[in-house]
Parts: C-alpha cells; sequence; structure tokens
C-alpha cells in the first residue's frame, strides 16, 4: 500500500450501542498536555519573556538587550508564537540572499516578513506578538484583494504594468491599487522594476492558468471566510453561526463555486496518496461519493479501478463545474451526479464503497451518526464505509485546533476524535474500524459492513 500506513486496527465490532464520546479531546492519558491546556483548563501561556531590566544581568556586565523569538533558531521558537497557518513562505533566493530578491534589487527598502506592520522596537516589548498578528491580516487583506481584483491574472495574460496600466487593467483606482500591490510586492508575490510591476515567483508557482497548482479559488475563498470570521463572536456567545456556509451560498452561488474549485485543486496535491490507499473490496463496482464536490476523488477511483461507477451526492452549487470536469475526463458514462442534500432520506442500495471524504466536520455529532447509519444500510454485505479527515488527536495541535475554529465559524460544528469517529462506524454494526494514516495531515477511517 504504497503512500500509507495502517496505524490502528480495531476488531472485533464493539457489541451494543454506539461508543461514547471520549471524556474531552486534552484530558485523556498519554504524553502530557501542552502547557496552557493541562486537565482540561486553559491558561495563558507567556510566548515571549518580560524584557529583562536593563543592567540585571550583574555588576560590571554590559547591559543586554531582550531577545526576541525571531532572531533564535526556528527550531527554539515556541511553535505557537508565530502560527504556521498565517505565516507567508519564504520566495525562492538565489543562495546567500535574503528574500524577496527582487523587490530588494528595485529599492533600497529591506523588507523582511517581521516587518510588515511594527509599531514598536524589539527592545520595547521584546518582538511584539500582537504586530504580527496584524501584520497577517494585512497580508491576508492585500493578497485576497489582489486575486478579487485580477492583478494576478492580468499581469499573466497581458505581462508587466506600470501602475496606470495595472489600474486601467483591473478597473481600479491608482491609489487603491498602488497601496496593494506594494504590500503584495514586498511579501514576494509580484515585483516592482523599472516602474512595472509583474507577477513574483510566488505568484507565478501558485497562481494562474501557467501556475502547476492554480490557487487562485483558494484566495478568493479566503475573501468570502471574511464575511464568515467577521461573525465569529457572535458565533461564539450563541454556539454556531447565524448562517451555515451551505445557507450563504444559496445567496450567492458563486462562493460555493469558488469553494470547490479551491477544494479541487488542493485535491489534486493529495488525490493519488489517497485512492493508492483506499481498501476497496474485492470485486467492487458502485461508489457513493458524499458530499463529492468536485469530483476529483471519484474520477481517480473510476481511472484506477476500470470496473468502478460513481455516484456524487452534493449540493447544487457545488457541482456546478463538476459535470464539465468529468466530461472533460472523459467519465461521463461512468460517473453520475446527484443534486440535493445527503442529511436525511435514503441514501440508495447495493453500493460497495460509500466515501465521507472531508464532510464530518461540517456537521453535528448527531447529523454524523445518523449519516454513517444511512450509508452503511446503503452498502452490500462486505461494502465499506470510507471517512477521510484531519482526525482530532488527544494533545492540541496547532493545525486540528484552527481548522476546527474554522469549522465552528463555517457551520457551528469541529473536528472528530477517532473514538467518536468509529464510534459512529461501530454504532451503525460496521464489524471492524481500521484508520490509515496518509501522508498529509488527514487519515482514513475505514468501516466493514
Ligand atoms: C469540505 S467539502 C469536501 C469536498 C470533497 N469531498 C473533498 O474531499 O475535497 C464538503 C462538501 O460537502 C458538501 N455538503 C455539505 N453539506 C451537504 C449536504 N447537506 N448535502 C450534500 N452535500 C453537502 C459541500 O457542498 C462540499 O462540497
Amino acid at each position: 500500500m504504497p503512500g500509507a500506513f495502517r496505524d490502528a486496527v480495531m476488531s472485533p465490532p464493539r457489541p451494543g450501542p454506539a461508543a461514547p464520546a471520549p471524556p474531552g479531546p486534552w484530558t485523556g492519558c498519554g504524553r502530557p498536555p501542552p502547557a496552557g491546556a493541562r486537565a482540561g483548563r486553559y491558561r495563558t501561556q507567556h510566548l515571549v519573556q518580560p524584557a529583562r531590566p536593563l543592567g540585571a544581568a550583574g555588576a560590571g556586565s554590559p547591559p543586554r538587550a531582550p531577545r526576541s523569538h525571531r532572531s533564535r533558531p526556528a527550531e527554539a521558537r515556541p511553535r505557537s508564537a508565530v502560527p504556521s497557518l498565517f505565516t507567508v513562505p519564504a520566495a525562492p533566493c538565489a543562495p546567500g540572499k535574503s528574500w524577496p530578491c527582487a523587490v530588494r534589487a528595485a529599492s533600497s527598502a529591506t523588507p523582511r516578513r517581521s516587518a510588515m506592520f511594527k509599531t514598536t522596537t524589539d527592545a520595547e516589548l521584546a518582538g511584539n506578538p500582537i504586530d504580527e498578528v496584524i501584520g497577517s491580516t494585512i497580508r491576508y487583506a492585500a493578497l485576497t484583494t489582489a486575486a478579487k481584483l485580477g492583478i494576478f491574472t492580468a499581469l499573466e495574460e497581458d505581462g508587466p504594468k506600470t501602475l496606470d496600466e495595472l489600474a486601467t487593467a483591473i478597473g481600479a483606482s491608482t491609489d487603491g491599487t498602488r497601496a496593494v500591490a506594494d504590500v503584495v510586492a514586498v511579501l514576494g508575490w509580484l515585483t516592482l522594476e523599472d516602474g512595472r510591476y509583474r507577477n513574483g515567483p510566488l505568484a507565478e508557482r501558485w497562481l494562474g492558468k501557467n501556475a502547476a497548482y492554480d490557487f487562485t479559488p483558494a484566495l478568493l475563498w479566503a475573501y468570502e471566510l471574511t464575511h464568515v470570521m467577521w461573525e465569529l463572536p457572535q458565533a461564539v456567545r450563541d454556539g454556531k453561526p447565524d448562517r451555515s456556509l451551505w445557507e450563504r451560498w444559496a445567496d450567492n452561488p458563486d462562493a460555493g463555486r469558488d469553494f470547490s474549485a479551491y477544494m479541487q485543486v488542493k485535491s489534486r496535491l493529495t488525490v493519488q496518496p489517497i485512492v493508492d490507499a483506499v481498501p476497496l473490496p474485492d470485486g467492487a463496482r458502485r461508489l457513493l461519493d458524499l458530499g463529492g464536490s468536485h469530483g476529483l476523488h471519484s474520477m481517480a477511483m473510476c481511472e484506477r479501478h476500470p470496473d468502478l461507477s460513481a455516484t456524487i451526492l452534493d449540493l447544487p452549487e457545488a457541482l456546478a463545474d463538476t459535470g464539465a470536469a468529468i466530461e472533460k475526463a472523459g467519465l461521463a458514462d461512468r460517473i453520475t451526479l446527484q443534486r440535493g442534500s445527503f442529511l436525511s432520506g435514503d441514501l440508495g442500495t447495493g453500493y460497495d464503497v460509500v466515501f465521507l471524504f472531508e464532510i464530518v466536520h461540517n456537521h453535528t455529532d448527531e447529523e454524523n451518526r445518523d449519516l454513517v447509519a444511512r450509508a452503511a444500510e446503503a452498502l452490500r454485505p462486505g461494502g465499506r464505509i470510507v471517512v477521510l479527515e484531519d482526525v482530532r488527536g488527544e494533545q492540541l495541535d496547532e493545525h486540528n485546533a484552527a481548522f476546527s475554529l474554522a469549522m465552528f465559524a463555517c457551520s457551528g460544528d469541529r473536528t472528530y476524535s477517532l473514538p467518536e469517529i468509529s464510534g459512529w462506524l461501530t454504532g451503525a454494526g460496521l464489524k471492524s474500524v481500521e484508520r490509515i494514516a496518509l501522508p498529509s495531515s488527514v487519515s482514513l477511517v475505514v468501516g466493514t459492513k
């Protein structure tokens, strides 16, 4: 099984009703939880030590300036000091040069990521981490606005442009265009040379039709996420957002289309190890892909297994471009689209395998238990349910915590632990449950009928 390894096998099935949820993600056994989450309680974690009083090193010693986290080697920094989800990858540079090279060469400025937004000196506050948070918001706003207004597309399609030409091309003011383009340039996504903007190395690699993986839909989706996150305080107070993501899409179908395109490009990076790892039952012919969206997983499975055909059930907005993609792949006679909700009703019968790929984090425990039970009914004996998820571990984990918060903001839901997911599967009468870890943050959790 290339690209995957099995790290837990739980069989035979647990008898009786569904397994109870674990006592809490961070109160169980195993390694002690990180500081700040001990015994299920949250505490303030000191990311930055208070500045040492000048001269405190002792008589005769020269006063030592406090050292910020930024000046420490990466491996010595606390992981949580600057969450990796919000950092910007460095642009590729010639050896020995700091980035972004093109900008540095084009101006006398000496940009560096930590100086994106800086209101204090390191000596005053030992490297103010709040500036980093505000700086990440500015980076986010500049990049999503540049994508939304088509700056990268205009430069890719029509070549380098002066400020006036760029503003005209995107139908925007020169002052506004300059404000956004300059930030995007210091981040390495554009360059400014001889008075002309052009796409920088990061944009050429990750954005546009010439990029191997065009993540433009991810930035467009990130723009929509602004609306979702704006209402996070209300959602936290009330226990859920006023409107789920899917309800938002009903008013704004383009957002659903952008989301689906984002899922598609993200999945292109991971689809092969997943297809390699899926333990298809012998002689499998029928796949039901719940929330299959862009169709990439169904298409890859059908390409790998010539006898397989698939049905993708998803909301209409998420399937807007899927039919065309399936047609283009020459799989229209083997993959069927079914528009509707999987949250109620019969899911059919006689399937060999049912996928629940990255969907349970958008639904409640009760909805998932019911969905898995109906998916199990749709399986033939010996058939399998395959759940693909960012499984919540016992320890507080930076990525999973951030992802779970995003899910809460989007739909009032969260990530789930292995005992919770396997509880739905065994509760639906499946015989054995196993977890298959993958090279990325997600795992497969598989139950057999
Ligand atoms: C995070 S995406 C996952 C897409 C795809 N399975 C993947 O792994 O890339 C979740 C999908 O579930 C779909 N979805 C959410 N609620 C649904 C519902 N009630 N009925 C059908 N599909 C739903 C969304 O439209 C979306 O396409």
